[in-house]
């Protein structure tokens, strides 16, 4: 394995003017020059279009001859109808449903069915429509929103996508958040705070419940891996909790602290979680050892465009945000397993939908959702403190590492 560092270039004296416009000086509608996850495979049908939006463009979403999922441009070259209203009369083909003008995989216009077999109008040159490079992984359709050539999709995806051993089960969810704001929440220091009800914290034993208490203050330093990734210096960071080793190093945290402040209070208020954690202290310990699933350094943390993974060790937690608009954000939730065998993925496919899904995509995740839709982003006044610094860190990484488009010129709109 190969790690290229790039360190950051705007150094600390520059933040106190820098710092405020960070976020706004990241396109608002999403990095273009890349491969994002917009459907599942499963949801398109063999012989109607679907429409989706992604960085703001609207597609239409229609299977080619071979069956496979091709995205075009979903306003129609005639007078701009919607083609994901059309049908697929024809393999391989979308129809508009005003005057019949019916398109290929390609975004070719190929007849024009409401003017007849005599029309001319599929040579005109501005006849077509633009299509949009796809590829489908495990299930779900990635499709490249760039202007330039489509980059190796191996450098957008997690290698997981590629690999014949992984078992990999989504679900989706629509934010009404901007995509940075979304994004922005992933390594976050807020996880014990928001989360501290969750399934997820509550299941930690002692030192994982004070790793999470104690990881606003105590944030590891960052660094860029192959201009792509943004990791912790230690990428095992979050992943600590679940090793034996790592848990007999991690930072002590005085679990309630009392602040005289608000008349000697304690927070946490009770120790309910501490003794809760104890107790499951003791089943985690019959759990066996398992080895990382992750080996490759960039994909232990933020990723561009939108990816953010945790190697549990027994599965791989990630979430990809493809940004809507700029309002809205698409969440995929991934959860990998490498079940070795078919009982074994039967197993992995009852824990997904009877339990995982929900304890971590509604449950903990929902708590994000909760907070991140109700963020003012627009407004960019913002005090940070130092727990920030991975946020911080993120947007200046996007700024400096960003794939630019070559025919803007910018990393999107
Ligand atoms: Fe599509 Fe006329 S608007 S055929």
């Amino acid at each position: 394995m190969t790690i290229q560092e790039t360190r950051s270039t705007v150094s600390e004296a520059d933040e106190p003017r820098v710092r405020l416009g960070l976020r706004d000086r990241i396109p608002r509608k999403g990095l273009r020059e890349y491969w994002y996850p917009v459907v599942a495979d499963a949801k398109v049908p063999r012989r109607k279009p679907v429409r989706r939006t992604a960085l703001g463009d609207d597609l239409v979403l229609f299977r080619g001859k071979d069956g496979r999922v091709a995205a075009l441009s979903n306003w129609c070259s005639h007078r701009n109808s919607s083609l994901a209203m059309g049908k697929c009369h024809f393999a391989g083909t979308v129809t508009c449903p005003y005057h019949g003008l019916t398109f290929d995989t390609t975004g070719k216009a190929v007849a024009f069915l409401g003017e007849g077999r005599e029309s001319t109008f599929c040579d005109k040159p501005n006849s077509s429509i633009r299509s949009y490079p796809t590829t489908t992984l495990k299930g779900l359709v990635f499709v490249w929103m760039g202007d330039g050539e489509p980059a190796p999709i191996e450098d957008d995806v997690p290698p997981q996508f590629f690999d014949d051993r992984a078992l990999i089960q989504f679900s989706e969810d629509e934010w009404q958040s901007n995509w940075r704001v979304s994004l922005e929440n992933l390594n976050d220091a807020h996880v014990f705070f928001v989360h501290r009800n969750s399934i997820e914290l509550l299941i930690q034993d002692r030192r994982g419940l004070q790793l999470f208490l104690g990881m606003g203050p105590r944030r590891p330093a960052t660094k860029i891996v192959k201009n792509r990734a943004l990791v912790f210096e230690n990428p095992r960071f979050f992943d600590y909790m679940d090793t034996d080793q790592a848990r007999k190093t991690a930072p002590r945290t005085e679990f309630q602290e009392v602040y005289p402040e608000l008349g000697g209070a304690k927070w946490p208020k009770t120790r309910f979680r501490l003794y809760l954690a104890t107790v499951m202290g003791l089943i985690r310990r019959l759990r066996p050892k398992m080895d990382w699933l992750i080996t490759e350094e960039e994909w232990t943390g933020v990723h561009l465009p939108c990816t953010f993974q945790v190697d549990y060790q027994s599965h791989i937690y990630s979430r990809a945000v493809t940004p809507i608009d700029a309002e809205r954000s698409r969440i995929f939730y991934y959860y990998t397993t490498f079940p070795g065998s078919d009982r074994r993925r039967i197993f992995n496919r009852l824990v997904f939908h009877l339990y995982y899904d929900w304890k971590q995509h509604r449950n903990f995740s929902g708590q994000d959702q909760r907070i991140v839709e109700n963020v003012e982003y627009e407004n960019p006044k913002e005090v940070f403190s130092g727990s920030d610094a991975f946020p911080l860190a993120w947007r200046k990484f996007v700024i400096e590492c960003a794939r630019q488009s070559p025919v803007t010129g910018r990393a999107g709109d």
